[in-house]
């Protein structure tokens, strides 16, 4: 799929402040495209597609898994929006025709992070907070920071403020997120 056709189905689906955040967190994954060693042509697919979803209904994501196959944890079922990228990769590789597994898993983990994550899905997950549409104090010391960190050092960063952001809101925390952090803590890395 085209890029200008994924634009496209993008304008179509979302409200204009998504489709605006989905360019957005498309060209501030290109700035970073080259410290993590990836391709635009992988890049820009994941980076747009990542929220395909991100509009849908609890209702709507929960019966497109049933449909999809896709197994639903039990903090799924209990907040379903934590399904959007999972139901958007299922919708890119079943109905898009985007097979790319590292697209894929860009898209299904850009919510929680997960452990042994691809430079693409890292780099996604840490596009998706700190593009410049985030203006809260956090992203805007993280986006300054971004060149002078290692890969691992920023994506700690982001495991780690989300997850402040989780509890200071009173929201779940997903396992995939813990374990991701856990992973780059074992690893020797520090925020
Ligand atoms: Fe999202
Ligand atoms: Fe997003």
């Amino acid at each position: 799929m085209q890029r200008t056709e994924i634009i496209n189905l993008l304008s179509k689906t979302l409200s204009k402040p998504r489709f605006d955040h989905c360019l957005s967190v498309e060209s501030m994954a290109l700035e970073l495209a080259d410290h993590f060693h990836i391709s635009s042509e992988i890049l820009s697919p994941a980076a747009l597609l990542h929220d395909l979803c991100r509009e849908y209904s609890r209702e709507k994501l929960l019966k497109l898994a049933a449909g999809f196959d896709i197994v639903v944890d039990d903090i799924e079922k209990a907040e379903p929006l934590l399904l959007h990228g999972s139901i958007a990769a299922a919708i890119a590789e079943k109905n898009l025709n985007i097979n790319n597994s590292l697209v894929l898993e860009a898209v299904r983990f850009h919510i929680t992070g997960a452990p042994n994550m691809a430079p693409l899905a890292k780099l996604i997950f840490i596009a998706d907070f700190i593009e410049p549409g985030r203006t809260f104090e956090q992203a805007r010391i993280l986006r300054e920071m971004a060149f002078k960190l290692s890969p691992d050092q920023l994506l700690l960063k982001v495991y780690n403020r989300s997850i402040e952001f989780v509890i200071r809101q009173g929201y779940l925390i997903h396992p995939r997120t813990v374990a991701g952090r856990n992973e780059l803590i074992m690893k020797g890395v520090t925020d």
